[in-house]
């Protein structure tokens, strides 16, 4: 079976940002395929066909694009939504947690980039459409592993999106502010809390808590109104309306920030304590016996 619409693919269809994503294209005409890991607990949307995907599973993706492929033929647009949050000091939490939020944030997408791209560059055209985050470029306490996850989307997708350009096929990324989803309600949880860490974890998780409560509707994002929506500057350097192509030709390949400004605002919303003596950034005299690689730091 075929069919004569654009086809496109958006995971973790069931809520949030990927349920708003999955209407607003089933809007612009595309034929869309949303997904969930139980498809049976999902509630139908017009104009959506759901099926199963646990992308952190090989052969589910394999089978899913497979699916796919055998109802409608091509694969136009992939949007790699589907993702969990992280709470807990990085002593907190075991490798295997880190891992576990890698394997979905991270490998997820790998996995369906990777099981999508040959059927794109067949086509001679395609959109790899992932949903990064604010903290894709900015810091977070006590949410590291999902803070590094999301930092490493961003790294691969502009990596990809030079390997493929070439083939029809581009790689963007979105990177929404907080949205009021249930994204907070699930949040890998630390498995060995530490007193010594408790209460900055909680503020955190407080702060995180309020800021997706109050944060802006799923379909401001859907609908690619607000990207990096809680940074003025950043904003500033996006044509409103559009997501970030990830190397747009000319432009900066991050138009983001200097982001050491917002340091004393990180400490703040953590209820951490400043240095006794803040860092001192390095003279340029001084920087240039650093290996390049601290002088950032
Ligand atoms: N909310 C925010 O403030 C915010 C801000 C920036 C970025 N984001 C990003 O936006 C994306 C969507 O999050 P959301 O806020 O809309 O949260 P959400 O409502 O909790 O949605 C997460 C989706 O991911 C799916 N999912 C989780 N684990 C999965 C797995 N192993 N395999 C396949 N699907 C899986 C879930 O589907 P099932 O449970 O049905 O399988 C669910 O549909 C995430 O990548 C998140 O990092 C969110």
């Amino acid at each position: 079976m075929g069919t004569h619409r654009p086809v496109a693919l958006v995971t973790g269809a069931s809520s949030g940002i990927g349920e708003a994503t999955a209407l607003a294209l089933v809007r612009a005409g595309f034929e869309v395929v949303g997904t969930s890991r139980n498809t049976a607990k999902v509630a139908p949307r017009e104009g959506v066909t759901f099926l199963d995907l646990d992308v952190s599973s090989d052969e589910s993706v394999t089978t899913l694009v497979q699916q796919v492929i055998d109802r409608f033929g091509r694969i136009d647009v992939l949007v790699n939504n589907a993702g969990i949050g992280s709470s807990g000091a990085t002593e907190e939490s075991s490798v295997a947690q880190h891992q576990r939020v890698f394997d979905i944030n991270v490998f997820g997408v790998i996995r369906m980039t990777k099981a999508v791209l040959p059927l794109m560059r067949a086509q001679g055209r395609g959109r790899i459409i992932n949903v990064s985050s604010f903290y894709g470029f900015a810091p977070q306490p006590f949410m590291s592993a999902y803070i590094a996850s999301k930092h490493a989307v961003e790294g691969y997708s502009e990596s990809v999106d030079h390997e493929v350009r070439e083939h029809g096929v581009r790689v963007l990324l979105v990177e929404p502010g907080a949205t009021n989803t249930s994204f907070e309600g699930n949040l890998v949880q630390p498995d060995t809390p530490l007193p010594l860490y408790e209460s900055r974890r909680r503020t955190v998780d407080q702060a995180v808590a309020n800021a997706v409560r109050s944060g802006d509707d799923p379909a401001v994002v859907a609908q690619g109104r607000r990207h990096r929506s809680h940074h003025r500057q950043a904003e500033a350097a996006l044509p409103r309306g559009t997501v970030r192509q990830a190397h747009e030709p000319g432009a900066p390949s991050r138009p983001g920030p200097d982001l050491r400004p917002a340091d004393p605002q990180v400490q703040q919303t953590a209820g951490l304590t400043p240095p006794a003596r803040p860092m001192r950034l390095p003279a340029p005299e001084e920087a240039t016996t650093f290996p390049a690689s601290r002088r950032r730091a």
